[in-house]
């Protein structure tokens, strides 16, 4: 009899576990949102948060290139707007690790394992910033790389990354235009300050189209990741479309982009570019980067010296809570 029950309860299990994932199919389908509550496969939750704590790692260690620079901006005016945009990074990682939470996996556990090098944010900035210039430079191309990559985020099938996202690129959006009009200002400059620009142009070109990921044959969870939704468009499709964009926005910042093989073609409807450096990509990848050690360290360093401020406002949440029961 017992052994009865149990076959009946495996095939019910069976049975709900394919209703489960026949209803997911068809709201992924039928362009609605998954929601937290919402029965997901476990490989969907898991490719979200992978994705969603790189994304959330990239924004806060983001903070630290552009940073080096605040207490040395030329005006009062640059200075307010660089740590705006900073202060948005930093916003932007708490979204991202609320999505994340919504999933089941803790901001705490997140940073634990960025902290440990057990899992990764965007290689760019492994990068140094080695003039003023090299703030104009991100924010022109690293933010605009950045929205290039978010905007069709904003039809995730998950909702809380969707949403997040809504608000995370109209900030971006801000941010390449500081970055642009503060390179036009330069560029329009004394020729030093225009050879300044270039400098910085040359430099982080490539590494912007790398953040778009490896070419479409060689990334790992792309096809996956379409299938469910999540991504909208390939890596060298968004990588196009981002060279699309520069190619006019340089000619009217007066600067030229290190590519020989830059040019127009016609039947294609898009600018042809040169071959990138991808032994560089995963060299930085694995840790090899100028920068690679020094934002770690100084993230780690960052979240000790927190502990006080962490353990004060639990200490306040619980009081509060205290009084209100
Ligand atoms: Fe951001
Ligand atoms: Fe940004």
């Amino acid at each position: 009899m017992a052994a009865v029950t149990a076959v009946t309860t495996d095939t019910q299990e069976a049975e709900a576990q394919a209703a489960h994932e026949a209803a997911f199919d068809a709201a992924v389908a039928a362009e609605e949102r998954i929601e937290p509550r919402d029965w997901m496969p476990d490989a969907y939750r898991a490719s979200l948060v992978r994705q969603i704590a790189q994304h959330a790692h990239s924004e806060i260690i983001g903070m630290q290139p552009e940073a080096n620079w605040i207490t040395r901006a030329p005006t009062l005016r640059r200075k307010a707007i660089l740590m705006a945009k900073v202060q948005d990074e930093a916003g932007h990682g708490l979204y991202l690790y609320s999505a994340a939470e919504t999933l089941g996996t803790s901001r705490d556990e997140l940073l634990d394992k960025l902290h440990a090098g057990r899992q990764k944010y965007s290689s760019i900035f492994n990068y140094p910033t080695l003039t003023w210039a090299d703030v104009g430079a991100i924010g022109w191309l690293v933010d605009g790389a950045a929205i290039t990559n978010q905007v069709p985020l904003c039809r995730c099938s998950y909702g809380p990354y969707a949403r997040a996202m809504v608000r995370i690129c109209k900030e971006e959006s801000f941010h390449q235009r500081q970055g642009y009009e503060s390179l036009l200002a330069l560029s329009k400059g004394t020729p030093e300050q225009h050879a300044m620009a270039q400098d910085a142009v040359d430099r982080w070109w490539w590494p912007s189209l790398m953040m778009f990921g490896p070419p479409d044959g060689e990334s790992a969870h792309s096809a996956q990741s379409m299938a469910w939704k999540i991504k909208r468009h390939s890596n060298d499709e968004l990588r196009q479309r981002f060279v699309d964009i520069c190619v006019p926005q340089a000619q009217a910042l007066g600067l030229t982009l290190p590519d020989p093989d830059l040019r127009w073609n016609e039947e294609r409807g898009h600018y042809d570019f040169g071959p990138i450096d991808w032994t560089e990509f995963w060299d930085v990848l694995k840790g090899n980067g100028p920068c690679n050690e020094q934002r770690l360290d100084r993230r780690r360093q960052a979240h000790e010296e927190g502990a006080w401020v962490r353990e004060a406002a639990a200490a306040y949440a619980a009081k509060h809570g205290e009084a209100r029961a």
